[in-house]
């Protein structure tokens, strides 16, 4: 039988991340990574049941070097390499002088520098097969700047111009990175944001599996947005004055 590829994925125990193992499952091996190892245990067991292969799992805290140092070894050492999702983020929501710093500065560790991390890591196997996808997830945030959810908003514009570089970079190698920018989505992270999600009107909601799907199905393109209502909301911001921009954004964070 012929061995298959692996996947890592971080943030593999809730949301998107566990949409992207489970999907990734049935054509991969795959490696799970998240700070909530009941959780990764449990999807690996339910993986193998279902997919067969090997499900393997890695708790750790990528907020923490010597963890994103683990994490990364894996991907420089793992030869049959073919798919990293970075999917692992948080966002905060506040006035940022208000807001703890020390969890400003984490989140900047944790959607920035271990993306940064582990994407150099995994290029190093993927070019000694010239074959490989990256997925790192930004979000419809990087296409602004928001009042009341700053750093996140900045750390989402930095995750989809670096993958949008790394794309012209590595597609001659045969390897694609995609930028990831879905909107609302339904999984925990607005409650770990403490956002009231009743405010949220439906039609803007897509959920994890459908998000996951469409990242994995479009291969070519740098900056995915999932779902024409997405797309219809960068287009419009895109047209608007810059300054209404900003405006109708601090309106919409100050309100959720
Ligand atoms: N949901 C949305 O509406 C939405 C929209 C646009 C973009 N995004 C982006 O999508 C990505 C996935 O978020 P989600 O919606 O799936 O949220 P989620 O359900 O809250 O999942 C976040 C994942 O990140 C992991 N994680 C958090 N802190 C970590 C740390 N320090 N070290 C390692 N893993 C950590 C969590 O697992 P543990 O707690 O077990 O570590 C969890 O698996 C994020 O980058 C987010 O910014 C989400």
């Amino acid at each position: 039988m012929a061995t298959k590829k692996t996947a890592l994925i971080t943030g593999a125990s809730t949301g998107l991340g566990e949409a992207f193992s489970r999907q990734a499952a049935i054509s991969h091996d795959t490696i799970l990574v998240a700070r909530n190892e009941k959780k990764l245990k449990e999807l690996a067991v339910q993986l193998k049941h279902q997919f067969g292969g090997k499900h393997e799992i890695i708790k750790a805290d990528l907020t923490e070097k010597k963890d994103l140092e683990k994490v990364a070894k894996v991907l420089e050492n793992e030869p049959e390499l073919e798919l990293l999702v970075n999917t692992a983020g948080f966002g905060t929501i506040g006035e940022f002088s208000n807001l703890e710093v020390e969890t400003e500065i984490s989140e900047i560790d944790l959607n920035i520098s271990a993306v940064v991390r582990l994407s150099h890591a995994a290029l190093q196997s993927m070019k000694k097969r010239n074959d490989g996808r990256i997925i790192n997830i930004s979000s419809m945030a990087g296409f602004l700047s928001a009042p009341y959810s700053a750093t996140y908003a900045a750390s989402k514009a930095f995750v989809k111009s670096f993958s949008e570089a790394l794309y012209e970079e590595n597609r001659t190698y045969g390897i694609y990175v995609q930028a990831l920018c879905p909107g609302f989505t339904r999984t925990e992270f607005q409650q770990r944001a403490n956002i009231d999600v009743s405010k949220i009107p439906d039609f803007l909601w897509m959920n994890a599996d459908e998000v996951a799907q469409i990242s994995l199905e479009e291969k070519q393109k740098p900056v995915l947005i999932p779902g024409v209502i997405n797309q219809s909301g960068i287009l419009m911001g895109s047209l608007m004055p810059e300054e209404l921009r900003r405006n109708l954004t601090a309106k919409l964070m100050q309100s959720v």
